[in-house]
């Protein structure tokens, strides 16, 4: 459901005011920004991979619920300030369905803690880069300060497991 990522930043002295490009769209507590000069932090192996979309994301959120991402397969987050929140990931109990709280709005995405099973946990540190599968229930929790800071490369076509063989970790 996640790796860490053994790769290598080009630099690690990453402020806002210099990499925070226009802003793109907000979604309630997450807001999406065009990202400048990425290639002066992100290694070629990660431009490689061909995301299609990256972005300087920022999280004002303490917490959010257990979901699954709208459209986006595929994430890898570079964390530039990941503001000390641990990310955990689900599996789902028999049965279990999902909700949401609009649904002229939105199709249902959201799981409640009922219905999960803790799968795995991590805690990224200050320029650590996770490859993360957004199709399965995860949720952020334990945030201290705001906002969390992320450069995130995207795929809305490819797997998880596709850009795992890419990187040749398997
Ligand atoms: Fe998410």
């Amino acid at each position: 459901m996640f790796t860490k990522l053994d790769i290598k930043l080009k630099r690690h002295n990453v402020t806002t005011e210099e990499f925070r490009g226009d802003h793109l769209a907000t979604y309630g507590y997450i807001s999406y920004y065009k990202i400048k000069k990425a290639y002066m932090i992100l290694p070629f192996e990660l431009f490689r991979l061909m995301p299609e979309r990256v972005t300087w994301t920022e999280v004002d959120a303490k917490a959010n619920l257990p979901h699954r991402d709208y459209g986006i397969k595929t994430n890898i987050n570079v964390y530039v300030d990941p503001a000390d929140a641990l990310t955990t990931f689900f599996s789902i109990k028999e049965g279990a369905e999902a909700w949401t709280p609009d649904p002229t709005q939105f199709y249902p995405n959201l799981y409640h803690h009922k219905d999960l099973e803790v799968y795995d946990t991590f805690k990224a540190q200050p320029y650590e880069a996770f490859l993360l599968d957004v199709t399965q229930v995860h949720e952020v929790s334990g945030i201290v300060g705001d906002p969390r800071k992320i450069i995130q490369l995207s795929w809305a076509t490819k797997s998880y497991q596709e850009i795992l063989d890419a990187l040749n970790l398997t």
